[in-house]
């Protein structure tokens, strides 16, 4: 069995956030074959190109994360009918300095949860937008907008219904096969 590693990233800062309860029922109900772990993003500080030639520390052990990892994803808010700035800031850390983007032919996915009725759809398509510029094979399908009602999922990732259940394992399975795809006809090094 070729097993991968997935870092996730999760795009809210809140001690009580419903999307790293997602990310961890993700992490279950993901196949044998995916090894699900967080990439932290709290600690970064403000990008700024000031940092290119020297990049915090903090900086390069998000970086190496993202390197040693085989494919992204990432279970967001949505803040403002848009991605939360600690998001956002975490990808512009990885996408440079110039020329040292991480995320080219890195394969990601897209998902997230909200109370609302749309369930991070917005922030979902701003995502989609800014890992096409960064050169982010991305998972077209399955789309996933999971609208979180309370007792959904608890502090564990235990998911409290089945219907929603089989969808998130459909998802990892899909993300599954979409990884081995890109991994076998875009190998990154080259
Ligand atoms: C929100 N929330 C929200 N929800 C939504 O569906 N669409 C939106 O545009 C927004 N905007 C928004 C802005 C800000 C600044 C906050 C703090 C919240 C509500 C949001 O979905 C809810 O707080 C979730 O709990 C956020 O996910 P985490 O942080 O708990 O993972």
């Amino acid at each position: 069995m070729t097993t991968y590693k997935v870092g996730y990233l999760v795009g809210s800062l809140a001690k009580a956030s419903i999307n790293r309860k997602l990310a961890k029922a993700l992490a279950k109900l993901a196949p044998p074959e995916l090894q699900l772990h967080e990439i932290s993003i709290g600690d970064l500080p403000l990008y700024s190109y000031d940092y290119d030639a020297d990049f915090p520390e903090a900086a390069n052990r998000f970086k190496q994360a993202i390197a040693d990892v085989d494919a992204v994803l990432f279970v967001t808010p949505e803040y403002n009918r848009s991605i939360p700035g600690a998001l956002k800031n975490a990808i512009d850390w990885a996408s440079r300095p110039y020329g040292h983007n991480s995320f080219s032919r890195k394969p990601t996915g897209v998902i997230g949860t909200s109370p609302g009725a749309i369930g991070t759809a917005v922030a979902q398509q701003h995502l989609r937008s800014v890992l096409c510029f960064c050169n982010s094979p991305l998972m077209n399908t399955l789309e996933a907008y999971i609208q979180f009602t309370p007792g959904l999922i608890d502090d564990e990732g235990n998911v409290g219904n089945e219907g929603t259940a089989g969808f998130l394992r459909k998802y990892m399975q899909e993300f599954h096969g979409f990884v081995v795809r890109v991994t076998t006809v875009l190998p990154r090094a080259g």
